[in-house]
């Protein structure tokens, strides 16, 4: 026991891990071209780098039609206004994502209901979903959470059962697919972060894919102060400054090209953690669903057993990262944020976590 670092041993890792984000000189070229153009912001909205963003990312998920803007949270507060999502109405969120998730819909004006998650996935569980909805739930967003991606067969049906708009929160989830369709593709709207730590980073920024051009339209309009983007209406409509730059589009673009390289390596060294895990004792990898056909990995998430270690997961990250192995407990669930208690409480539902 004496050995570990933490007790004051030597570390395993004394060699620091890449820096994120990464970069090269076509990046330096890429900036410094769109500082060369003059046309560093987002209006004319989409200037040409920003256009040339969407028709790829669009690509590269599989389907869907792309707005890019500013981050991944306005992504999903746009994508319910477009469904006139808004006053009154609830939205399922999973108990275990980053606040952004139910923050959007409370900057729509709507309210987040928590749902608990799969223990297997950490992803919401459609079982407690069905059970959450009430006459006034009107969408639901599932997170795609660390590697995992939610059970979009059961989300799905439980949607077109009850006539639910779906929202994938796909800020982890750039490259993945389920049952080889992207995510983001198979709801009506994917939301996906921009933000320094994603896997695709323009430093901050967001892209929400479309299921159909009129959603798109509505959604260009909403994020350009309301400009009209649909060609045959002529009236503004209430909106904002959510604009992507092109300074941000120009270092998406470029990201686009390491991207497919990186999501292998992440896969390769992935799949070295899962078999060096697994041997563990108290140890859980999560689930891999044979439907999740190809993953994405913004984190490595696993579970200890805390029976068996005799320590809680807090005491294990901290003995890890003195051995020069980064770890994170991660989210607080939830439903226990100050902010959602008296709701939360008044629901009077029981969560696992
Ligand atoms: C699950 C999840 N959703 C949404 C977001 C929000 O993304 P952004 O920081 O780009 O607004 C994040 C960011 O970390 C996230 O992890």
């Amino acid at each position: 026991m004496s050995d570990l670092a933490a007790l004051g041993g030597t570390p395993i890792r004394t060699e620091p891990y890449p820096a994120w984000p990464v970069y090269d000189e076509r990046d330096i070229q890429a900036v410094t071209d769109v500082i060369k153009s003059g046309r560093w912001g987002g209006y004319p909205y989409p200037g040409p780098q920003t256009a040339e963003f969407a028709r790829r990312f669009a690509e590269m998920q599989g389907g869907g039609y792309a707005v890019p803007m500013a981050n991944g949270t306005v992504t999903m507060e746009v994508a319910l206004r477009v469904m006139n999502i808004g006053w009154g109405d609830e939205v399922l969120v999973p108990a275990y994502t980053f606040q952004a998730t139910a923050a959007a819909v409370m900057s729509a004006g709507a309210i987040p209901v928590i749902v608990d998650v799969d223990v297997q996935t950490y992803c919401m569980d459609p079982i407690a979903a069905s059970h959450a909805i009430t006459p006034q739930t009107k969408a639901i967003i599932p997170v795609h959470l660390g590697a995992e991606m939610s059970d979009m067969d059961a989300i799905m049906e439980l949607a077109n059962q009850n006539n639910l708009v779906v929202i994938e929160d796909c800020a982890h989830a750039h490259g993945a697919k389920w049952r080889g369709n992207g995510a983001g593709t198979i709801g009506h709207f994917g939301s996906f972060s921009l933000q320094s730590s994603k896997t695709l980073t323009t430093g901050e920024g967001g892209v929400l894919l479309c299921r159909t051009p009129e959603f798109a339209e509505r959604a260009a309009s909403l994020i350009d102060c309301g400009r009209p983007h649909d060609k045959a209406e002529k009236n503004y409509t209430m909106g904002a400054n959510y604009r992507m730059t092109e300074l941000q589009a120009a270092l998406g673009n470029v990201g686009l090209e390491r991207f497919p390289e990186q999501a292998n390596q992440r896969e390769t060294m992935a799949a070295y953690m899962d078999e060096a895990l697994s041997e563990i004792p108290g140890v859980r990898i999560l689930k891999r669903d044979a439907r999740h056909t190809t993953r994405s990995f913004y984190q490595y998430v696993f579970a200890i057993d805390p029976e068996v270690f005799k320590v809680n997961n807090a005491v294990i990250c901290y003995a890890l990262e003195k051995e020069g192995i980064p770890c994170d407990v991660e989210y607080e669930a939830m439903h226990h944020y100050h902010l959602f208690l008296d709701y939360q409480h008044n629901r009077k539902q029981n969560f696992l976590l």
